[in-house]
C-alpha cells in the first residue's frame, strides 16, 4: 500500500512532544512491513538542516498564498524513508519551535501556514503535485493537518483519509474570517463543517470529514466521548463511534534502549541491573545532587502544563521532602507560572531537588536511565510516551490512572505482585493526596530491594514495540482503500 503520512513534526528533524516521536517511528515500523510510507511536513530551518541531499521536485502555485512553493524530497535521516518537505519560506523559513516564536506566543499566521500545508498535502493526494506517485491513504496528524480531510472530501479520485487525534485539547480554533482568507469554500461553514461556536476549528476539518478516526491508546478513544474530555466535541465523537478506534503507540526500540543508549553513562539490561546505579549516580553528579545509592531519586519529565499535573506532584512531594530521605530531579519547559514553581522548590530543597528548565533530549535519556521512579500524574494522558520509556529502562512509573497510561502500567497491589503483573503504580483521583499515598505506596515497595528489583524486570520484559500497533494500523489502511469509480 501506498501511504502519506502527513504531519507538523517527525524525529529527529524537529520534536516538541509524543508527536514528533510517533510521526519518526511508526511509519519506519510501517516500511517494515513492506509499506511504501512517506512522511510529508513543512520545510522548517531545522528540517531542511538535517536533511542530506534534498531534490527539488516540484513547484506549485496555492492559491491564494503567495507562491510559488516548491516541494524537496530526500530520506529522513539514517532511515530509507522517502521524505517530502514544504518549502514556503515566508511562512516556514523561521526561528522558533514549529507552533511558536522563540518568546513563545503562537506565530500569529499558525492558521495560514498550516492552510498552506494541507493544501500541499491535498496536491500530494490527488496526484497533482508533481511527485508521480498516488497514495491509497493519507494518514493525518492533529488539527495542524485538520484541513486535509476536509479538502479532499469534495474529490472523488482522492485517496481513504485517516485522522490520528494525538491530543484534542488542541483545536486549532481561529477567527471566522479565516475561512475566507484561506479560500475555503463557504460551504464549509457549517456545523455539520468547521464551524465551532462561531470559530473555524481546523480539528473538525479530520473529525468530520476523515474516513476514520483513531486516538493513541483505547482509554482516550472512551474517555474523549465523554464532556470531560471530549471538550464540546464529544457528542460529534459519539456519533462516529463506529468509525472510531483506539491504537496504542508503540516507543522507538533503537532509540529507548538501555543497552545501547548513547546519551547514558553505563549500559545494562533487566540481566545487568546492577550497572543502572552508575547512571543512578551519573544523573546525581550532572544535576548537583549529592551522590547517594540508596536515596530514591524520583524523576519528572514533560511540557510544565496544566495537562501533566506537575503541580499536583509539586504539592505531593513537599511534605514528604520534609519527612523523609528522596531526591527529586524535574527536566521541562512550559507555562511561566509553573516554571517558577519548580525553580521555587529546587531553591527551598537544593540538596534534594534539582532541574532543568529547558529542553534536552540528552538529559531525558539520562534522567530515565538514572531515576528510581518515573512520576506522571497527568490530569489527561492520550497516550504518553514517558511512562513506556520508563518501563523498559527499569524505572518503575507513578501514573494517574488515565488514557494512555491507565492502558500501559499495572498498579503494585497483593494479587499483582503475587502474580507477577504489577510494573508500576496507579492512583485515580486528581488530587495531592492521591497521588502522595501513591508515592508512599512506592517507597515501601522501593525499601524492598528483591521485591523492588522483580518490579523493575517486570516493566522490562513488557513490549511496547511498534510491531503490533503498525500491524493495526496497516490493516486499518487496508480497509479505507476506496475502488476506483
Ligand atoms: P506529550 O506529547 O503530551 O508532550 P509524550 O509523553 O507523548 O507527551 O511525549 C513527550 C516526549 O517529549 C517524550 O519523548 C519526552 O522525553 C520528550 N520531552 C518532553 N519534555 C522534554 C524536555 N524538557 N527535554 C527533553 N525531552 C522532553
Ligand atoms: C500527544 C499526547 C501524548 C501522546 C502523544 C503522541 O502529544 O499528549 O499523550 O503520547 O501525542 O501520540
Amino acid at each position: 500500500m501506498k501511504i502519506l503520512f502527513a504531519t507538523s513534526e517527525a524525529f529527529p528533524l524537529i520534536k516538541t512532544g509524543g508527536l514528533g516521536d510517533v510521526s519518526g517511528s511508526l511509519p519506519r515500523a510501517l516500511k517494515a512491513l513492506r509499506q511504501d510510507v512517506r512522511l510529508i511536513l513543512p520545510a522548517y530551518p531545522a528540517a531542511r538542516e538535517r536533511v542530506a541531499r534534498l531534490r527539488v521536485m516540484a513547484e506549485l502555485e496555492l492559491p491564494p498564498f503567495p507562491g510559488p512553493v516548491r516541494i524537496l524530497r530526500g530520506r529522513l535521516p539514517s532511515t530509507r524513508l522517502p521524505l517530502y518537505l514544504v518549502d514556503a519560506p515566508l511562512f516556514f523559513e523561521r526561528a522558533g519551535d514549529p507552533y511558536r516564536a522563540p518568546d513563545g506566543r503562537d506565530w500569529q499566521d499558525n492558521a495560514l501556514r498550516f492552510g498552506l500545508f494541507a493544501q500541499a498535502v491535498v496536491r500530494a493526494a490527488l496526484n497533482q503535485a508533481g511527485l508521480d506517485w498516488q497514495p491509497d491513504v493519507v494518514h493525518c496528524n492533529d488539527w495542524q493537518t485538520g484541513l486535509v480531510p476536509a479538502l479532499l472530501a469534495a474529490h472523488d479520485e482522492r485517496p481513504g483519509t485517516l485522522f490520528t487525534i494525538h491530543n484534542l485539547a488542541y483545536q486549532g480554533l481561529f477567527p471566522p474570517q479565516t475561512l475566507a482568507e484561506l479560500g475555503l469554500d463557504s460551504g464549509l461553514w457549517h456545523i455539520d463543517g468547521l464551524e465551532f461556536h462561531g470559530q473555524l476549528s481546523f480539528i473538525k476539518g479530520g473529525l468530520v470529514f476523515a474516513d476514520h478516526l483513531t486516538t493513541v491508546s483505547p482509554s482516550y478513544a472512551e474517555e474523549i466521548q465523554t464532556p470531560r474530555h471530549g471538550y464540546g466535541l464529544e457528542g460529534l465523537l459519539a456519533y462516529r463511534r463506529d468509525r472510531l478506534t483506539g491504537i496504542l503507540n508503540g516507543i522507538d526500540y533503537e532509540e529507548w534502549n538501555p543497552q545501547t543508549d548513547p546519551y547514558i553513562h553505563t549500559p545494562y539490561s533487566s540481566d545487568t541491573l546492577e550497572q543502572k546505579l552508575s547512571n543512578k549516580h551519573a544523573l546525581q553528579e550532572a544535576f548537583g545532587l549529592p551522590v547517594r545509592a540508596r536515596t530514591p531519586l524520583f524523576a519528572f519529565i514533560g511540557r510544565l502544563v496544566e495537562q501533566k499535573g506537575v503541580d499536583l506532584l509539586l504539592d505531593a512531594v513537599l511534605p514528604l521532602l520534609a519527612q523523609e530521605d528522596l531526591q527529586l530531579v524535574i527536566l521541562g519547559t512550559g507555562e511561566a507560572a509553573l516554571e517558577r514553581r519548580v525553580r521555587d522548590l529546587i531553591a527551598t530543597f537544593p540538596d534534594r531537588v534539582a532541574g532543568h528548565i529547558g529542553y534536552s533530549e540528552g538529559h531525558a535519556h539520562l534522567v530515565e536511565a538514572g531515576a528510581d521512579l518515573f512520576v506522571m500524574p497527568s490530569r489527561f494522558e492520550p497516550c504518553g510516551l514517558n511512562q513506556m520509556y520508563s518501563l523498559r529502562y527499569g524505572t518503575p512509573p507513578v501514573v494517574r490512572r488515565t488514557g494512555g497510561l491507565a492502558d500501559t502500567v499495572v498498579d503494585s497491589t497483593p494479587a499483582t505482585l503475587k502474580d507477577g503483573t504489577a510494573t508500576g503504580f496507579s492512583f485515580e483521583l486528581d488530587d495531592p493526596l492521591a497521588l502522595r499515598e501513591a508515592l508512599q505506596r512506592a517507597l515501601k515497595l522501593y525499601a524492598r530491594p528483591a521485591a523492588w528489583r522483580r518490579l523493575m524486570q517486570q516493566g522490562m520484559i513488557r513490549d511496547f514495540s511498534w510491531q503490533r500497533s503498525a500491524r493495526a494500523y496497516r490493516d486499518l489502511y487496508k480497509s479505507l482503500i476506496r475502488q476506483p469509480h
